[in-house]
């Protein structure tokens, strides 16, 4: 059993918390922002995250599980300290790192025996370098180990991604920091999850290469599936023979409406810069970052042919507000694209979402919002599907035709049968499917 602390409670240094107190650990998980502390020490959970509430309940019950404002004892107490404060994105599109400095400063000052400093949140490459130096300011190199674990955290199934990895990645600056995490992280070994014992930078940017990659996956897949509407070409009988190649594989193949949340759009501009930093320009992430932003565009578009050009004073209503399913989170979600603009264009927008209404009003107050779907579409002159959510692959089309004033759908996942859609009459556009 190791003392270890997590700084930052957002959604990693929370889910990681939870994991690693229930490999056994005694973990304190530690943030700026004391109501949100407090919250949680009252057992309510600042985010919706599926499993994440039986985990970290049943761990703080276990009495390994804590939470607390106070940094600096947190640092005194552990013999590993997790960072995974926020990295935000600055207005020129590369990395604010005010949060990791500060962080680092506290840990630096506060080293009172050997402790491996450990960085969660996705960090461009040289930070390790530069969270060193900042430790180097008031210790030796012999009183810490610097480790860069990178993660792999899907938001909707982050719970489940955490104990059962793909990969594990540590970055480690020597063999003792890598033989600590390797104790830190023994379920994993018992399992034979694959190891990668790589260096600091490897790490940082094993993390940006990945989730670069996805993004170009989505993009391409996006523009395939814009093409295959335009030769008459079916987009998901294209992706399923695509997938069924072992070297490209299914996932990540989902068309849609451009992606979103908290990591993907971030990371992409960061690999972007990095590459212009170092006078190495990283074209192919270049394309995927503008095919997704004409991505969102090509969403109002398509919802402008269907209103006939006749956006304003018509009644359109959105069914999803997350950047994806089982989250709430609406970070760079499509939706906080294309609402914008359809208000702009003069649209009434009606809105609901399962769980993100609450996080969607706080930048958007003055929508509609409504408490599920049937009273949502209720007299409207559209509906847009932006989030592929259950309940609206299960929605009966009757009835949605039947409440709506005209029968005009966007879906932009792909979720509804095109064959009913067309029994029904509806005037429908998707993503990539005009058979
Ligand atoms: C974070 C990183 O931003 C991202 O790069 C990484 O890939 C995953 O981890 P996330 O957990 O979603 O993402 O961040 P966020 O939800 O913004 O939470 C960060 C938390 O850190 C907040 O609760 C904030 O209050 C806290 N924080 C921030 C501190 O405790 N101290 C600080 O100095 C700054
Ligand atoms: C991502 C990474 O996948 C994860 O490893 C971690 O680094 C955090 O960032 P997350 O952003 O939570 O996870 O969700 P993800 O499932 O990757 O989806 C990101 C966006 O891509 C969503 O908007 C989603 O709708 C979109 N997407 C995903 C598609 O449009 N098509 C797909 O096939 C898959």
């Amino acid at each position: 059993m190791r003392k270890i602390s997590i700084l930052g409670t957002g959604y990693v240094g929370l889910v990681t918390g939870a994991g690693i107190s229930e490999f056994g650990h005694h973990v304190t998980c530690v943030d700026i922002d004391k109501e949100k502390i407090n919250q949680l020490n009252n057992g309510k959970i600042p985010i919706f995250e599926p499993g994440l509430n039986s985990l970290l309940k049943s761990n703080s019950k276990k009495e390994r599980l804590f939470f607390s404002a106070d940094i600096e004892k947190a640092i005194k107490e552990s013999d590993i300290i997790f960072i995974a404060v926020g990295t935000p994105q600055k207005n020129s599109g590369e990395v604010d790192l005010r949060y990791v400095e500060s962080v680092s400063k506290t840990i630096s000052k506060n080293l009172n025996k050997y402790k491996i400093i450990c960085t969660k949140s996705t960090v461009p490459v040289g930070t390790g370098e530069l969270i060193e130096k900042i430790l180097l300011e008031n210790n030796d190199r012999s009183d810490f180990g610097y480790v860069s674990n990178p993660e792999f955290l899907r938001e909707g199934s982050a719970v489940k991604d955490f104990l059962i990895p793909d990969r594990l990645v540590i970055g480690a600056r020597s063999e003792k920091a890598f033989s600590i995490m390797k104790e830190v992280y023994r379920p994993f070994f018992i399992n034979e999850t694959p190891i990668v014992n790589t260096s600091v930078e490897t790490a940082e940017m094993i993390k940006y290469a990945s989730n670069a990659f996805l993004a170009l996956k989505i993009s391409y897949i996006n523009e395939i599936a814009n093409l295959c509407e335009i030769v008459g070409a079916d987009i998901h009988h294209v992706a399923k023979a695509m997938g069924q190649d072992g070297r490209i594989s299914a996932k990540f193949l989902h068309p849609g409406p451009g992606f979103g949340g908290s990591c993907f759009p971030k990371d992409t501009m960061a690999l972007v810069n990095m590459g212009k930093n170092f006078n190495h320009p990283v074209k192919t992430v270049e394309a995927a970052i503008e095919v997704n932003k004409e991505q969102f565009l090509r969403m109002v578009n398509k919802i402008d042919s269907l209103l006939d050009h006749q956006v304003s004073g018509k009644k359109i209503a959105i069914l999803g507000l997350s950047f994806k399913p089982q989250t709430d989170d609406i970070r760079e979600a499509p939706s906080t694209k294309i609402i914008p603009k359809l208000i702009s264009k003069g649209a009434k927008i009606n809105a609901y979402d399962p769980v993100a209404i609450e996080n969607f009003k706080i930048n958007y107050p003055d929508l509609n919002y409504f408490e599920n779907w049937e009273d949502t579409v209720k007299g409207v002159d559209a509906c847009v599907i932006l989030t592929e959510w259950h309940e609206f692959r299960g929605i009966d089309l009757r009835k949605l035709k039947m409440l709506m004033s005209n029968p005009i759908i966007l879906d932009t996942k792909n979720i509804l049968s095109i064959k009913e859609l067309k029994k029904l009459d509806f005037k429908y556009e998707n993503i990539g499917r005009k058979i």
